[in-house]
């Protein structure tokens, strides 16, 4: 296996990103998480008093945004104009805005041409990125493109689990809510042509862990 970019999309609640994580990590790839792009400019436009639903307002934002991220699995960041804010971006205020400040048409410009950088920079030997779009435009030509899903109900408890929410019901209707905004922009519930799919709706982590492993080491 020679150096390699894998493209990972998949809903909220699919367990894209920590099985993405693990993955790299026992690959010994790196690892990039672009929702936590999404999620750092949101905070910062929260941070700021910035109306997120004022999409020139996010959008004059874009140019200014001093963001790092972490590449490294065990070295995973992420910090605007040199705060830490790894756990902030998790806040349900910023989940419940993100939707909006990912709508804007300068703001995935700006971040994707900073996610193909960031690829095309990556240590060797080989990067998982993650998202909602990266199959299909921030890197279509990877060797690797993966769509990770699972059921509707699959999801929720996943997150449920994940948030140690009482209220399921408010749960669903967040993700679904989130899901049906972002699915608006970019399609991340069906496979693009030549995008493998895989369904952990009857995977536990572990299992979905070796099997993208496994589609990984299969490449060419
Ligand atoms: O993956 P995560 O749930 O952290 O993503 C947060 C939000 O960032 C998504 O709900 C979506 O609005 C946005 N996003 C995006 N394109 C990506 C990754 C995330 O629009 N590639």
């Amino acid at each position: 296996m020679s150096d390699i970019i894998v493209a990972v999309d998949g809903p909220a609640g699919s367990g894209k990103s920590s099985v993405s994580k693990e993955a790299a990590r026992r690959l010994g790839f790196a690892y990039l998480d672009t929702g936590a792009a999404y999620r750092a400019l949101a905070w910062h436009c929260l941070d700021e008093g910035v109306d997120t639903a004022d999409a020139a307002a996010v959008a004059a934002r874009i140019d200014d945004f001093d963001y790092a991220i972490g590449m490294e699995p065990d070295r995973y960041f992420v910090r605007v104009g040199g705060e830490e804010i790894t756990a902030d971006i998790r806040e349900p205020r910023v989940t419940a805005v993100v939707s909006q400040v990912a709508r804007v048409p300068e703001v995935r410009a700006g971040l994707t041409a900073l996610f193909r950088r960031l690829v095309s920079e990556h240590p060797k030997p080989g990067v998982i990125v993650e998202g909602r779009d990266i199959t299909t435009v921030v890197a279509p030509d990877a060797p690797v493109r993966v769509l990770l899903t699972a059921s509707p109900e699959a999801r929720m408890s996943r997150r449920s689990a994940e948030l140690g929410s009482e209220s399921t019901e408010s749960t669903a209707q967040q993700l679904a809510s989130r899901d049906a905004q972002d699915m608006r922009v970019v399609d991340f519930m069906n496979a693009a042509e030549g995008v493998t799919t895989l369904d952990s709706t009857e995977l536990d982590f572990e299992q979905t862990v070796e099997a993208l492993i496994t589609i990984v080491r299969a490449a060419p």
